[in-house]
């Protein structure tokens, strides 16, 4: 894998805010080394949560999910770094957190697949389209990459 810059959208879902953990799960990512491009605590209406998880509706799942990721306010962040994308969700852990390896977000924090405390885009592109969501273009900051290429 080529290590290309890339950025990935993170959400601190409503149970990692209700639980006061924002801080905990913001730090292991800026130790891990990824730099926070944008950040906002924000309360998702229906209209912005059906946007964001679009390639689930219609599924069983989905009016649940819809209705817990609207229930409490959010912390959204644009995470960048080489690989950004992978490395958030390998940090994360599997989305069961029954499957989720201790030492991963997921398995450190949660235990229900229905609150598993963070979100983080699957792709570049899907990390652009949910990015568009939270973010008007002045908000992401770019920011300096020079530690990465010393
Ligand atoms: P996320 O989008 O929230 O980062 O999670 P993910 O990529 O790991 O998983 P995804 O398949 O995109 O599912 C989105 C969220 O929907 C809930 N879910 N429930 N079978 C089920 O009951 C089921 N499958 C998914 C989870 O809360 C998951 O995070
Ligand atoms: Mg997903």
């Amino acid at each position: 894998m080529s290590d290309h810059i890339e950025s990935t959208l993170v959400l601190l879902k409503p149970d990692a805010v209700q639980r006061k953990l924002c801080g905990e799960i913001i730090q292991r990512f800026e130790r891990k080394g990824l730099l926070i491009s944008a950040l906002k605590l924000l309360q998702l209406t229906p209209e912005m949560a059906g946007r964001h998880y679009v390639e689930h509706v219609g599924k069983p799942f989905y009016p649940s999910l819809i209705e817990f990721i609207t229930s409490g306010p959010i912390v959204a962040m644009v995470l960048t770094g080489p690989n950004a994308v992978k490395i958030v969700r390998t940090m994360m852990g599997a989305t069961n957190p029954v499957d989720a390896l201790p030492g991963t977000i997921r398995g450190d924090y949660a235990m229900l697949m229905s609150c598993n405390i963070v979100h983080g885009s699957d792709s570049v592109v899907s990390a652009a389209r949910e990015t568009a969501i939270y973010f008007s273009e002045q908000e992401v900051v770019q920011r300096s990459l020079e530690e990465y290429y010393e």
